[in-house]
């Protein structure tokens, strides 16, 4: 018996490592943490803290290149966003999160797998999902489904009686969840929709109004649907984004404030912060406003609200989902260009854009003299256009 654990150091996980041994058959733990770029510091002395909790091996992958292009791009590409504002942070992540932890215990020879996901959100589904499309012969543990424990004493009170160490305090207010392109926050005050977020609730942004009171200009370069230079800089997806988030964070960009649908059918209240992932999506509508014909960016439109509810969902590994990025992919080969982003204050605002895909041209817009567009071809556009209107009046009179 052998099971990998997604483990992130924190109290949860490291009761789970003895609760495992203890439940299932003094089983063998090997510790797996994805490294997607939530941070040196929660990855700081985390081998070791999982050793001391009992488990014999760790792991710790490297995703934060492979995150940010193969996850993320693909799904910014469609224009995805989740009940008209949350840009999937987390939901993003589960994938490929599932698919490294099923690679670890192909590697170890495990028999199961198991997660700290408790019985009430979005994530054991995300994870559990993934875990049937890439590995259906796994055994998947759940233990905040399984054990009777219910709160933060509950788990120092079992760690204490076991004699294992630990740092975490009784008290931790918010529920976060973090990588390279988000972090969520839920839980304490936030619960209640009538409290305004108190200013500890967010890390990666300063609040719009201590902003600085100059604007600051960043500019993109975009190929097919991928920043490849953030201010001229040629920068890695992953090195893009984390400079778009130190620059867009110290603008209070990319806060939102959000109750929402879970799959499981409550709603639950979360403040999400995405400073980078903001300009990103900006920059990428600015490109798309000059490339994209009105059918076009309908249709994309269409895909972007059946990629949020796939994404959100956890159905990453499917059919569909490798559907939605195809059409969408063949949308983003016009997403070429250059757009100028203004920061201030919160707000993220493109304020150039060009492309050489552009279908804009000022020759036909204008309205002086052109050579496309005769003006006395609308009246027959519009009598036509507005024929079953004309012939419905016409016949009910
Ligand atoms: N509600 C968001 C989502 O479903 C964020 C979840 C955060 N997850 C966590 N384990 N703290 O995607
Ligand atoms: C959890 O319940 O584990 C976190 C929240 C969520 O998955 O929606």
């Amino acid at each position: 018996k052998k099971v990998v654990l997604a483990y992130s150091g924190g109290l949860d996980t490291s009761a789970i490592i003895p609760w495992l041994k203890e439940t299932y058959d003094n089983c063998e733990i090997v510790a797996f943490c994805a490294d997607v770029g939530q941070g040196e510091e929660e990855l700081e002395g985390l081998h070791e803290k999982a050793l001391a909790s009992g488990a014999s091996e760790c792991h710790i992958v490297d995703l934060k290149e492979e995150f940010v292009a193969d996850y993320i791009y693909p799904t910014i590409a469609t224009g995805a966003i989740y009940e008209g504002t949350y840009l999937l942070g987390t939901s993003m992540a589960r994938p490929i999160i599932a698919k490294a932890q099923v690679e670890v215990a192909r590697k170890v020879g495990a028999d199961a797998v198991c997660h700290g996901c408790t019985g009430k959100g979005n994530d054991q589904v995300r994870f559990e999902g993934c875990f049937a499309a890439l590995a259906p012969d796994l055994k998947v543990i759940a233990p905040w489904r399984e054990w009777e424990m219910r709160s933060r004493e509950d788990l120092l009170d079992y760690l204490a009686e076991r004699n294992i160490k630990t740092t975490a305090s009784a008290t931790k207010i918010y529920s976060r969840d973090a990588n390279a392109w988000h972090i969520s926050h839920e839980g304490g005050e936030l619960e209640d929709p009538w409290n305004e977020p108190s200013k500890g609730v967010w890390t990666l942004t300063v609040a719009p109004e201590d902003a600085p009171n100059e604007p600051e200009y960043v500019s993109l370069a975009i190929k097919n649907g991928r920043i490849t230079h953030v201010n001229d800089e040629a920068l890695t997806p992953y090195a893009a984004l984390m400079k778009l988030n130190d620059i867009a964070g110290k603008h209070g960009v990319g806060r939102i404030d959000i109750t929402e649908n879970r799959l499981v059918g409550m709603k639950s209240r979360g403040c999400y912060e995405t400073p980078g992932g903001t300009v990103m999506f900006a920059g990428l509508r600015a490109i798309e406003e000059l490339v994209l014909d009105k059918t076009s960016r309908t249709w994309r439109e269409q895909i972007a609200g059946q990629m949020a509810h796939l994404v959100y969902d956890g159905r990453w590994f499917t059919p569909l989902c490798n559907s939605l990025i195809a059409a969408s992919e063949s949308l983003a080969e016009l997403v070429n260009g250059d757009v100028v982003i203004k920061l201030y204050k919160g707000q993220a605002t493109p304020v150039k854009k060009r492309s050489p895909n552009s279908l804009y041209s000022e020759d036909f817009a204008t309205f002086g003299e052109d050579d496309v567009y005769d003006q006395k071809h609308a009246e027959g556009f519009i009598r036509l256009y507005s024929l079953a209107s004309r012939i419905r009046a016409l016949s009910t009179k």
